[in-house]
C-alpha cells in the first residue's frame, strides 16, 4: 500500500478500523498484483505461441517451396526418361528393321541381278529376231500373188504382228525401268542397313549442302525459294556422301510437301556443343498421328511410284551412325522442320573410336 494512503487511514480512522481497512486494502492490492502477474504470464505465453506459430508457418512455406521444386524436377526427369525410352525404342526398332532390310536386300539382289542380265540378253535376241523378221518381210514383198503370200498375210494378221513389233519394245523398256527401280530400292535398303559405310573424313557440311542443292535443284526450283541461313560450322569427321544423301532426302521431301509455291530454309550452326542443320519448309505439314511413323521404312503418303517411303528411314540410320539424331517439328498447314544434330566431338562417334 502507498505510504501516503496508509498515513491518511491512520489519521482519519480509529486504530482498529484503520488496521482492518489497511489489511483489506493490502489484500485487494495483492489480488490486483496476482491478477497482473497472471495476465502478463498469459500475454507472454500468447506471444510465445504466436512466435512458434509464425515459425511453423515459415517452415511450412519453405517445405512447400521445396516440394514444389522437387515436383518440377521430377516432372522434368520423367519427361527426359520418356524421351530416352522413346529414343531407345526407336533405335531398337531401327536396328531390327535394319537387319531385316539387309536380309531382304541380300535375297532380292541375286534374282534381280539375273533378271536384269537376262533382260539385256532378251533385248538382244528380240532385236535379232526382228531383224530376221524384217528380212522375211522384204522377201515376202517380192513373192508373187498367190496362196503362199495370202497365208502369210493371214498368219501375220492373226498374230497382230505390227502391234507386237511396236509393243515388244515398250514392254522391254518398261521392264527395264521396273528392274532399275527394284535395284534402287535394294541399294537404299543396303544403305539403310549400313552395309556400305564409306570413308570417314573431315568435311565441310556447307559444301555438302551446296553440292546436294545443285543435284536436287531441278526438283525444287519450280516449287520453292531456298533461303540459306548458314552459321559457323567446324569441319566434321563424317561420311560426307551419306550425309549428302540425308540432305537430299530432306530437301526433296520439303519440296514435295509444298503444293504450289513456298520457301525452304536451311539453317546451320553450333548449339549446345552440337553441329546442327535444320531444313524447314512452308509445306502442308505432318499430322500428329503420322509423326511417329515417318521414320518407318516404307511409310509413305505419296502415290505409288512417287515415294518408296525409305528416304527418312535411311536418313535416320545414317545420322545414328554418326552418333547424332534427327528431330522433327511440324503442324498440319504450318510446314515442317527437320533438325539434324551431330556431335562435334569424335569420341561420341562410335565408329571412330576403333
Ligand atoms: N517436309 C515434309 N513435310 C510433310 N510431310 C513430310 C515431310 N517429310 C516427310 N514427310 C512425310 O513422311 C513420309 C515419309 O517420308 P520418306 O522420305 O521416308 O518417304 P517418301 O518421301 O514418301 O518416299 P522416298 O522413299 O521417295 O523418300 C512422306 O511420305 C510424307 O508423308
Ligand atoms: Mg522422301
Amino acid at each position: 500500500m502507498h505510504p501516503l494512503l496508509e498515513r491518511q487511514i491512520h489519521k482519519h480512522l480509529a486504530p482498529d478500523a484503520a488496521e482492518g481497512l489497511a489489511d483489506f486494502l493490502e489484500a485487494v492490492d495483492r489480488a490486483y498484483r496476482h491478477a497482473d502477474d497472471a495476465r502478463r504470464l498469459v500475454e507472454r505465453s500468447l506471444d510465445q505461441m504466436s512466435n512458434e506459430l509464425n515459425a511453423r508457418l515459415d517452415e511450412k512455406l519453405v517445405t512447400e517451396a521445396a516440394l514444389h521444386q522437387e515436383k518440377g524436377e521430377q516432372t522434368a526427369l520423367i519427361k527426359r526418361l520418356e524421351e530416352a525410352h522413346n529414343q531407345l525404342l526407336q533405335s531398337e526398332k531401327m536396328a531390327s528393321i535394319g537387319q531385316l532390310a539387309a536380309g531382304v536386300a541380300h535375297e532380292i539382289n541375286n534374282p534381280i541381278g539375273y533378271v536384269g542380265s537376262n533382260l539385256g540378253t532378251l533385248r538382244g535376241y528380240v532385236d535379232r529376231l526382228l531383224n530376221v523378221l524384217a528380212a522375211f518381210e522384204a522377201i515376202e514383198r517380192e513373192l508373187p500373188e498367190g496362196a503362199i503370200r495370202s497365208r502369210l498375210v493371214v498368219v501375220k494378221a492373226e498374230a497382230d504382228l505390227s502391234y507386237l513389233k511396236s509393243d515388244i519394245a515398250d514392254l522391254l523398256t518398261e521392264t527395264g525401268d521396273g528392274i532399275q527401280r527394284v535395284r534402287r530400292i535394294v541399294q537404299d535398303l543396303k544403305d539403310f542397313s549400313h552395309a556400305d559405310p564409306g570413308e570417314w573424313v573431315l568435311a565441310d557440311l556447307h559444301k555438302g549442302l551446296e553440292s546436294t542443292l545443285n543435284v536436287v535443284n531441278n526438283e525444287i526450283k519450280y516449287k520453292a525459294k531456298v533461303v540459306k541461313e548458314y552459321g559457323e560450322l567446324p569441319a566434321l569427321r563424317c561420311l560426307p556422301a551419306q550425309l549428302n544423301q540425308v540432305f537430299m532426302n530432306l530437301l526433296v521431301n520439303a519440296a514435295h510437301a509444298i503444293e504450289n509455291q513456298g520457301t525452304i530454309t536451311i539453317r546451320t550452326g553450333v548449339w549446345n556443343e552440337e553441329a546442327r542443320v535444320e531444313i524447314s519448309d512452308t509445306g502442308k505439314g505432318i499430322p500428329a498421328h503420322q509423326l511417329t511413323r515417318i521414320f518407318d521404312p516404307f511409310f509413305t503418303t505419296k502415290p505409288v511410284g512417287v515415294g518408296t517411303g525409305l528416304g527418312l528411314s535411311i536418313s535416320y540410320g545414317i545420322i545414328q551412325k554418326h552418333g547424332g539424331r534427327i528431330e522433327v517439328e511440324s503442324e498440319p498447314g504450318k510446314g515442317a522442320t527437320f533438325r539434324i544434330c551431330l556431335p562435334l566431338s569424335p569420341s561420341i562417334q562410335p565408329e571412330l573410336r576403333s
